[in-house]
């Protein structure tokens, strides 16, 4: 099995190389001025929501649905989904809606089964989501079965990932969608992971403030000193504009001490990490034992809230105690960071932002990949249908 790969371009390390040796960084075109009402408007949320679903989501991993007939089921921006392995080995997914007045038809989040039944009357549906039963059909007057399936959503499964998309007005396939981001995600190797642990949170910030933390190369010396602060350099990175998507690339520090002490080669590639950000609420990041993998889901109704599910994908091949051991100790260390610094800061943002929701917060230009993602959900707000 492959494991998850660094690869970068002679072109991004060179870059990384030189911003080390020369104090400098990427920088964006011009500062960007982002309203701070875009993280307190409902109006705005409603419109980002709009975006959300136009576009595939990321709606389980693959290796939750490893075997025939196993399902999970989601609630993806508010909508119930149901999603089944196939027999032929795809991923169905359907609405997880009974076709008689609307009951959700499995109410378990994961399981096996050869087939659902709607527990409100008792209507049963295959795991291809055909209506198979129909109690008392003859008292409903006669119903036909074969067009009253479960409705079935646009999905595919790519990189380990499965995509399902609410209204398909899109109608890409996952590697257009992906464009240039395609290829990096497969170097990554996800489709060979299974989940070693996840952990889902409700944090008083917006979607985007927690992206903007997730993905902010201008943080770490300051607000992670004693943490990744140490380990990883501050405002040196290269940015990889993939269009929709794109890639921050960070430097450990013990590449810049061999830039500094001119001992720095090819070799040295391992010490700089891509976090891979998919467009709107996705980062992929590799380390040598694992894929740590975030999707930040905005709430519905609430623009000061946010629903944030942190993945950590190990491939199950090269899985030791040893492994396991140090997988843990990085759990740690991403949830002491990220629970008691990243995540209080984020929030006296919105607590400011709440109370001042006028004027507007400064991305400059070393700051790109946050600024990318708010330049980007502009363009495709800009794009909605009116
Ligand atoms: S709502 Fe499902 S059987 Fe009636
Ligand atoms: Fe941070």
């Amino acid at each position: 099995m492959r494991s998850a790969m660094n690869k970068m371009s002679a072109d991004v390390f060179e870059r990384m190389v030189t911003h080390l040796r020369e104090g400098t960084t990427d920088l964006a075109d011009s500062i960007l001025h982002v309203p701070i009402a875009n993280f307190t408007s409902k109006e705005h949320l409603d419109r980002e929501l709009a975006v959300f679903r136009r576009l595939p989501l990321a709606a389980a991993m693959s290796s939750e649905l490893r075997d025939t007939k196993s399902f999970v089921t989601r609630d993806l921006l508010g909508a119930p989904v149901l999603l089944v392995r196939q027999k032929n080995g795809e991923v169905g997914a359907f609405r997880n809606m009974c076709r008689h007045r609307g009951g959700k038809v499995e109410l378990a989040e994961k399981g096996k089964k050869p087939f659902f039944v709607c527990a409100y009357h008792g209507w049963s549906y295959d795991g291809d989501g055909a209506l198979r039963g129909v109690p008392f059909d003859d008292h409903l007057g006669g119903i036909d079965k074969s067009c009253n399936s479960l409705i079935r959503l646009a999905c595919e499964e790519r990189h380990g990932i499965v995509w399902v998309n609410l209204t398909d007005e899109a109608g890409s396939r996952i590697a257009d969608y992906l464009g240039d981001a395609d290829a990096r995600l497969a170097d990554y190797a996800a489709d060979g992971t299974v989940i070693f642990m996840e952990q889902k949170l409700d944090v008083p910030i917006n979607w985007k403030l927690v992206m903007d933390g997730a993905i902010d190369v201008l943080h770490p010396q300051f607000l992670h000193p004693k943490g990744v602060g140490k380990r990883i350099e501050t405002s040196a990175s290269v940015w990889e504009d993939f269009g929709r998507h794109g890639r921050s690339w960070s430097a450990y520090k013990r590449l810049s001490d061999k830039v500094k002490a001119g001992t720095a080669s090819d070799e040295d590639h391992r010490y700089v990490t891509g976090n891979l950000i998919l467009f709107p609420n996705a980062s992929m990041i590799p380390t040598p034992t694992h894929l740590e993998y975030w999707n930040v889901w905005p709430d519905l109704e609430d623009p000061a809230r946010a629903h944030v599910h942190i993945r950590f994908l190990v491939d199950p091949a090269v899985l030791d105690d040893e492994r396991a051991a140090k997988i843990n100790k990085s759990w740690e260390i991403l949830k002491q960071a990220a629970t008691e610094e990243d995540f209080p800061m984020e929030e006296t943002i919105q607590a400011n932002a709440n109370a001042w929701p006028v004027g507007d917060f400064i991305y400059g230009r070393g700051e790109a990949p946050c600024q990318h993602l708010h330049r980007q959900m502009s363009r495709e707000m800009d794009a909605l249908p009116a």
